[in-house]
């Protein structure tokens, strides 16, 4: 068969949904995300694991789908930003960056959101420096660091006084 016309079925969970379909395998994750789920909070840019706008959380770890295969995500949970909010209400990672200004053009935001997760759920009460180089490789193009900085920081004390 040709390859790219080879297709895989692949049973997971996105967002607390189970989904059972099959994608081609040469489908990005993030292409199955955006196009079959239209969950297009997931952004695209540089498509090469550079800019982190893609980023989404597979069994909670953060991974680039614009590099990661969609079939690769078969039994695994991946969470999206549209998962974050608890019905009307945001989660306190999405409030501290509206509290403290962190997002311009928001395109960074999701990416920038779901990998501060994994690392507040790695790192309770991470330093301004074990952020900083955690979050590396997500970039922000409008520079708006200082503030995601300290949106990172409000957001641990907030969950941890929670
Ligand atoms: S689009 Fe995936 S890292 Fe840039
Ligand atoms: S807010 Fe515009 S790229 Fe970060």
């Amino acid at each position: 068969m040709n390859r790219v016309s080879e297709r895989r079925r692949i049973r997971c969970k996105v967002n607390g949904h189970d989904i059972d379909r099959e994608v081609p395998v040469t489908q990005l994750l993030v292409d199955f995300i955006r196009e079959d789920l239209n969950l297009t909070g997931t952004k695209r840019s540089c498509d090469v694991q550079v800019c982190g706008v893609c980023t989404v959380l597979v069994d909670g770890r953060p991974v680039s789908a614009c590099t990661y295969l969609a079939f690769e995500a078969d039994g695994a949970e991946i969470q999206t930003i549209e998962g974050l909010a608890s019905g009307s209400e945001l989660h306190p990672i999405q409030q501290a960056f509206l509290d403290e200004n962190a997002t311009q053009c928001g395109y960074c935001t999701p990416g920038m959101i779901l990998a501060t997760k994994s690392l507040l759920e790695d790192d309770a009460q991470p330093n301004r420096e074990r952020i900083r180089d955690y979050l590396k490789g997500n970039l922000c193009r409008c520079t708006g660091y200082q503030p995601i900085l300290s949106a990172v920081v409000l957001a641990s004390e907030r969950i941890r006084h929670d």
